[in-house]
């Protein structure tokens, strides 16, 4: 089986197993039909990689080569930002539950956009400004308060949500408080209705409360937004249908809105931003293991063990995801045998994969599950002392090593 240009069972031997492979190909084709089909079909628009999907020093680089902004949202993730050499200034940096010395370290380096999620963060934010003699650039990240087609730990949009503002609270409390504030400069609203969603409904419902809110601000206070940011979400296939999802299936219907509500305005239409991650990264990235075990349990299912599974890949004990699995070296052997890939974890949900058709397998053969590239290396952990998978990166047929395998001395380093 190849992957990009590379023979899988070779890169399993030289690189060991589980592996991480990610094609920067495809993430560079990505990035280029964002700024194809948004950045330079609209004017006035940009695009933020929402880091927190595959956050690595090489991740950023191409990222910032390919001229994105850089949606973060942590101190580490700013961090790890500023060592990759990216310019903070083109970052967003987002977070409902913003430490202090988060925000000094988002203001010290000079963050370009912060979306605040709450009074409490606003005022904190204003007096460290304050201190500092500067006017920091603000976003408030409302809660439109729509329920998004996904699972609910990503869903984020619906009133109940943790995250930001309801809309009456942004008209009536958090619009005027900023507005007077000296530290703080509100550019604009943010709302992001949740991840993985395969088509634009609530991103539509959630646009035309954030519009009208728009209009609303204008009349009681005469304040206009110079940034719509719409958030990601923009969903992937990850078994089943081949078909990709273009980015232009979710960004035309927003543009159409947008430019609409804005075509008899005397304002200009506000900086329209998407903070797209999964979009970009999911299916660039695949993970390679070895079978370990393979057996017959009593109830006639077939289970075979592999290498790694939670510490390497908690999304389908998270969410219930599905993957694709692929049988290295047996490719185009018959796909005959109901298979449930167990992960090697001390718990009975760490599965990798549920019922996948596939070859009769053996120890020592290898197994590629496909479109794990968001959302696995950022959540990975140490579960059981397992160490983290290498990340690899495959460009025109070539590998090169970005993150190194975690041997058991990395997972201790930190233990006194
Ligand atoms: C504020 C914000 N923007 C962007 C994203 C990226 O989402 P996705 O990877 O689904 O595009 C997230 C994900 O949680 C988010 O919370």
């Amino acid at each position: 089986m190849m992957f990009h240009g590379c023979d899988l069972a070779a890169l399993a031997e030289k690189y060991g197993t589980p592996l991480y492979l990610v094609s920067e190909d495809e993430i560079r084709e990505r990035c280029g039909e964002i700024k194809r089909d948004f950045t330079e079909k609209y004017e006035n628009t940009r695009a933020a990689y929402a880091s927190k999907a595959f956050q690595t020093l090489e991740m950023i680089r191409i990222i910032d080569s390919e001229g994105l902004s850089l949606d973060v949202v942590s101190g580490g993730e700013i961090y790890a930002g500023i060592k990759a050499g990216f310019d903070p200034g083109k970052m967003v940096f987002h977070g409902n539950s913003k430490t202090k010395s988060e925000i000094a370290e988002a203001l010290d380096a000079g963050v370009g956009t912060i979306v605040v999620d709450n009074l409490t963060e606003l005022e904190i934010m204003n007096r460290m400004a304050c201190d500092r003699g500067m006017k920091q650039e603000i976003l408030f990240r409302v809660t439109p308060g729509v329920d998004s087609h996904t699972h609910k730990f990503i869903s984020t949009g619906q009133l109940d949500s943790k995250f930001g503002f309801s809309i009456q609270e942004t008209a009536d409390t958090a619009v005027p408080a900023a507005l007077a504030m000296d530290g703080i400069d509100l550019k604009g609203m943010h709302y992001h209705v949740g991840s993985q969603l395969l088509e634009n409904t609530s991103h539509l419902m959630a646009l035309d409360k954030i519009l009208s809110l728009l209009s609303d601000l204008k009349a009681r206070y005469g304040w206009t937004a110079r940034e719509i940011n719409c958030g990601g979400g923009f969903g992937v296939h990850y078994a089943g249908d081949p078909e990709r999802i273009r980015i232009s299936d979710f960004v035309d219907p927003i543009m159409r809105k947008i430019d609409d509500a804005y075509k008899d305005c005397v304002d200009t239409r506000p900086l329209v931003t998407i903070e797209p991650g999964r979009w970009i990264i999911a299916e660039a990235g695949i993970t390679v293991y070895e079978v370990c075990s393979v057996k017959t349990n009593s109830a006639g299912k077939v289970y075979v063990g592999v290498d790694g599974g939670f510490p390497d890949n908690p999304r389908t004990e998270l969410y219930n995801a599905e993957y694709e699995v692929e049988a290295v070296e047996k490719y185009y052997a018959p796909h005959d045998v109901k298979t449930t890939v167990a992960g090697k974890c001390c718990e009975s949900g760490d599965i990798v994969a549920y019922d996948v058709m596939l070859p009769t397998l053996e120890p020592g053969d290898h197994l590629a599950v496909l479109a794990t590239g968001a959302y696995n290396y950022s959540m990975s952990s140490n579960y059981n002392r397992i160490g983290r998978p290498p990340v690899v990166m495959i460009k025109c047929g070539k590998d090169r090593l970005t993150v190194k395998r975690e041997n058991y001395s990395d997972m201790l380093r930190n233990e006194i």
